[in-house]
C-alpha cells in the first residue's frame, strides 16, 4: 500500500524514551540515537586510573611475594628498588588523579557525579538494582536502557571501588610515610593512619594487601560486565568510555 502521508506533515511527538533521553543529555540531538555521557575529564581519569591500577597490582603483588634473589653483586642490581619505585610513582599518580576525579564531580557534567552518589534513598533505584542483578544472572529476558551507569554497576563501583580506593590511598601513604621515617613531613601528614589502625604497621600492610584483592575482584567483574553488556545490552559500553557517546541499538522504550 502506498504511503499517503505528505512529506511536510508535522511529525507525531514521540513522548517516549528518546524524548527523556534528549532532556537528560548534556548535548541534545534532535533525535537521540546517541547521547553524550562521559566528558573528557571522566574518560581521561578512567584510563589513567586503569593503567595505574595494573602497575600497582603487579608491583604490589611482587612487593608482597618477592622474586628470588638475582645473581651477581648486590651493587649491580636494583630490581626490587625499581619494583618499589614504580609502585610509589604509580601510587602518587593514582592519588593525584583520584583528587582530580573528586574535583571533576563538581565541575564535570551530571554523569560525573554518579560514581560518588548512588541514590540509596530511592526505592525505585533499589528495585532496578535487583532487576539488573536478575538480568546479569540471565533471569530477565530483556535489558533496560540507561544513559549513565546502571544501578547495579553504580552500587558495585561505590562499594568495591570508591571505598577501597580511599583505603588504599591512605594506607599506602601511611606505609610510605613510615619508610620515610617518623621525623619526615610524610609521617606528620599520614602517620595517624597507622595509629588509627591500632599502631601496628603489620596490620596496615594487611589492610593494604587485602584491599588489592578487593580491587582485583572488582576489576575482573567490571571488565567482564563491560564487554558482556556491550554485546548483550541495548547500548554501547566500551566505545562510550573512549568517545564519550552512548549509542542505542534500538528506539523501543
Ligand atoms: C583497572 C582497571 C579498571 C578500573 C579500576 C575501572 C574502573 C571504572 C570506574 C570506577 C568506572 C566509573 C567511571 C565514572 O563514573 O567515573 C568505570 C566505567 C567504565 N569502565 Fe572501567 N575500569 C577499568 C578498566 C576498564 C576496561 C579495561 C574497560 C574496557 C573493557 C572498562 C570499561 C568501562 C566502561 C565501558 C565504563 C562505563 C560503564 C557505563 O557506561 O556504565 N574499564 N570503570
Ligand atoms: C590500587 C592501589 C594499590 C594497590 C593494589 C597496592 C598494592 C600493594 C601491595 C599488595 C603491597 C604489599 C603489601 C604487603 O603485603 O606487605 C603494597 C605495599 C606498599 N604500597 Fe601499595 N598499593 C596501592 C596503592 C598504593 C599507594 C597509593 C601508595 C602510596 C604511595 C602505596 C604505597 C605502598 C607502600 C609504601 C608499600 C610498602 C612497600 C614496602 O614495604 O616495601 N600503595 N601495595
Amino acid at each position: 500500500m502506498a504511503d499517503t502521508t505528505p512529506d511536510d506533515a508535522p511529525k507525531p511527538k514521540r513522548g517516549g524514551f528518546f524524548d527523556r533521553v534528549v532532556d537528560d543529555a548534556t548535548e541534545a540531538e534532535s533525535v537521540a540515537a546517541k547521547v553524550f555521557v562521559y566528558d573528557g575529564g571522566v574518560r581521561l581519569w578512567h584510563w589513567v586510573n586503569a593503567l595505574c591500577i595494573v602497575i600497582l597490582c603487579v608491583t604490589g603483588y611482587l612487593i608482597a611475594s618477592p622474586p628470588p634473589s638475582v645473581p651477581g653483586e648486590a651493587s649491580e642490581n636494583f630490581l626490587f628498588g625499581y619494583i618499589r619505585m614504580f609502585h610509589f610513582a604509580a601510587g602518587q599518580v593514582l592519588a593525584v588523579m583520584f583528587l582530580f576525579r573528586i574535583i571533576w564531580a563538581f565541575v564535570g557534567n551530571h554523569h560525573a557525579r554518579q560514581l560518588f552518589l548512588p541514590p540509596v534513598w530511592s526505592g525505585q533505584w533499589w528495585k532496578e538494582v535487583l532487576f539488573e542483578f536478575r538480568w546479569y544472572a540471565f533471569l530477565e529476558p530483556d535489558p533496560k536502557k540507561y544513559i549513565g551507569h546502571n544501578p547495579l554497576a553504580q552500587i558495585a563501583m561505590f562499594t568495591l571501588f570508591v571505598i577501597p580506593m580511599v583505603v588504599m590511598i591512605f594506607t599506602g601513604f601511611a606505609l610510605y610515610a613510615e619508610g620515610q621515617g617518623t621525623e619526615s613531613w610524610w609521617f606528620a601528614v599520614f602517620g595517624w593512619v597507622i595509629f588509627a589502625l591500632g599502631g601496628n604497621s603489620f596490620f596496615v600492610h594487611t589492610v593494604h594487601h587485602v584491599g588489592m584483592w578487593v580491587i582485583i575482584l572488582f576489576t575482573m567483574v567490571h571488565i567482564y560486565a563491560a564487554i558482556r553488556e556491550d554485546i548483550m545490552s541495548r547500548q554501547s559500553l566500551v566505545s562510550t568510555m573512549i568517545s564519550g557517546w552512548r549509542y542505542f541499538k534500538d528506539d523501543k522504550e
